[in-house]
């Protein structure tokens, strides 16, 4: 599994501002969204292509374009929803399918309640979006999910990431064929005794919608 922790004072800066406490919900849904958009610049840099012929106003050239079948792209509801905008303006073709997952706050195990989702997955490169990778539960669940499904490839973007979960998925997934990366804004230190991530940012969900 790839591991990949984003290394940039653009990034360091917007994740700062997400960071605080002072910041409302719309700073918050924005930063989101550009630090996605961020984040799949990085995510996408293996995306497959194929060589097409063009004509340029001056000559004739080649050039690179997306394969098919298009990427998909899954939030995990609820909060991987504010990441869907950012990562569709770098990839507006790709498909979009969504999956709900909840996880209980005392066992923190997570399960599916909702999900629309191409039926076969084979050949398609699937980006993961949930914003906090904590004990890495859900996103264990939704892996194993997709994969059932024959995806080709995973990649999961997550704006904050705990040690806890990164290795969580690492052991999990260590003899997988399908490939399997991980996007991530930083790499906090540690999971609290509720399995929130410190220093984090508090609940993603809470921070992006208000809390219901
Ligand atoms: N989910 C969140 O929204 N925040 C955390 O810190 C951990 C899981």
């Amino acid at each position: 599994m790839k591991v990949h922790v984003a290394n940039h004072p653009l990034i360091a800066h917007k994740l700062t501002v997400l960071r605080d406490e002072r910041t409302d919900s719309p700073t918050f849904r924005r930063l989101v969204e550009e630090l996605v958009t961020l984040l799949a610049y990085e995510a996408t840099r293996e995306i497959r292509t194929h060589t097409v012929e063009i004509t340029t106003p001056v000559t004739k050239t080649k050039g690179l374009k997306m394969a098919e079948p298009r990427p998909v792209v899954v939030p995990i509801l609820r909060a991987g929803l504010g990441m869907l905008e950012g990562m569709s303006k770098l990839m507006p073709n790709a498909e979009v399918g969504f999956l709900g997952m909840v996880r209980d706050e005392k066992t923190l195990k997570a399960s599916t309640y909702a999900n629309r989702l191409p039926e076969d997955l084979s050949g398609r490169h699937v980006f993961v979006l949930d914003p906090m990778l904590a004990t890495g539960g859900t996103l264990i669940a939704a892996f194993h999910y997709l994969l059932d499904l024959g995806a080709t490839e995973i990649t999961a973007i997550c704006i904050l990431s705990a040690p806890e979960g990164v290795k969580a998925v690492e052991d999990e997934f260590s003899a997988s064929k399908v490939p399997i990366n991980i996007v991530t804004g930083a790499l906090d230190e540690k999971l609290n005794e509720h399995g929130y991530i410190v220093p984090g940012l508090g609940d993603a969900g809470d921070r992006l919608y208000g809390v219901v």
